[in-house]
């Protein structure tokens, strides 16, 4: 009977037994590896002239990053979830792990580096288009390592998602996942997916490997493709056997081509005004894991992609997501 279970449910050290000597199982989490940084916010309803003096509509601290992004949406949702990530001790990071498990997110494997400096985004967000301009600097927090990831225990993950960072790191860990993959039956296996998300050509490694890829329209418009459908059908087959492909592309929704070969697409689901899309990306991502983490088909990740990143794009910030 426990072994029916062994795919999604886990038995968690953490919680202790029951009484009556029954174990505790807890459902898989899915594990975002990444980004995680202090979003200052600045809301204005027209994007400021250079060397002007401009009044705010209002300002926030918001935690950001694509990682840690992508797991509030996924425990919005109500997926349970970790964030492993890289930390500089200090007031930012205790607002910051504050934020996390005030999420419900798992914690347990981020990293901290005393000595290092938090990295920050000051973001102007227009909420007259949506539009986000981001200034992001990071001097000198390392990123999650092969060795950070060697003390992951796999067994309580049913998906990992790496946002493409240090991808010459990030390619030993999935090695670990597709070696701790190929010793299980199928129904076991950790979905394994990635993010290229930045113009950066090391990156371009990632498209190899996973289950999912997810390529940015920065990414497919650097590469010389002008659409969503465009960037699928030429990246393809840069992917591994059996991949999928997904292109997400603003107010045109989002593309995936898989191994059967069809191009598949949903249209964006705009809100009434479009007010803030910051993580509009990240939220996307988090929506079609969740959807393909429940064993729905591609064509119905996409749409609730859609709906979901749609929905934010119509609010401050993530919560109300689903409401
Ligand atoms: P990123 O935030 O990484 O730049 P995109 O801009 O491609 O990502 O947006 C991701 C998803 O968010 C899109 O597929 C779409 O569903 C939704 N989205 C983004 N911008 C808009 C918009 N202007 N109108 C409607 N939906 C949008
Ligand atoms: C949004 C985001 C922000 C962060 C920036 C880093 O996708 O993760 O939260 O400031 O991108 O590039």
């Amino acid at each position: 009977m426990a072994q029916e279970y062994d795919a999604i449910w886990v038995c968690n050290e953490d919680c202790p037994d029951l009484t009556d000597g029954r174990t505790v199982m807890e459902e898989k989490r899915i594990l975002c590896i990444g980004l995680v940084c202090l979003d200052i916010i600045s809301v204005v309803d027209k994007y400021p002239e250079e060397d002007s003096d401009t009044r705010c509509l209002s300002q926030r601290w918001q935690r950001g990053g694509n990682a840690s992004n992508s797991c509030t949406v996924l425990s919005l949702l109500g997926a349970p979830c970790a964030f492993m990530g890289s930390l500089a001790p200090g007031h930012i990071a205790d607002f910051v792990l504050n934020s996390l498990s005030s999420y419900g997110i798992d914690v347990r494997h981020v990293i901290n580096h005393p000595g290092s400096t938090f990295p920050a985004s000051i973001v102007i967000s227009n909420i007259t288009n949506g539009s986000r301009t981001i200034l992001h600097m990071n001097r000198n927090l390392p990123d999650v390592t092969v060795e950070d990831f060697q003390k992951v225990d796999l067994s309580q993950y049913k998906w990992i998602h790496w946002e493409g960072r240090n991808a010459d790191e990030q390619v030993k860990m999935i090695q670990r996942v597709e070696d701790h993959n190929n010793k299980c039956p199928p129904d076991q296996r950790i979905k394994i997916s990635v993010e290229i998300e930045k113009e950066r050509e090391e990156l371009f490694l990632l498209f190899q490997r996973g289950d999912l890829v997810f390529v940015s329209k920065d990414v497919a418009k650097y590469l010389g493709f002008h659409s969503a459908t465009e960037a699928v059908l030429g990246l393809y087959p840069r992917v591994q056997q059996g991949a999928y492909l997904v292109c997400a592309w603003a107010d045109q929704g989002a593309t995936a081509l898989g191994p059967d070969g069809q191009v598949i697409h949903s249209p964006a689901f705009p809100p009434d005004a479009i007010v803030d899309t910051l993580g509009a990306g990240d939220t996307f991502n988090a929506s079609v894991m969740f959807a393909l983490s429940k064993g729905q088909s591609m064509q119905e990740a996409l749409t609730f992609g859609c709906r979901i990143a749609g929905k934010k794009c119509g609010i401050q910030g993530y919560d109300g997501i689903v409401s």
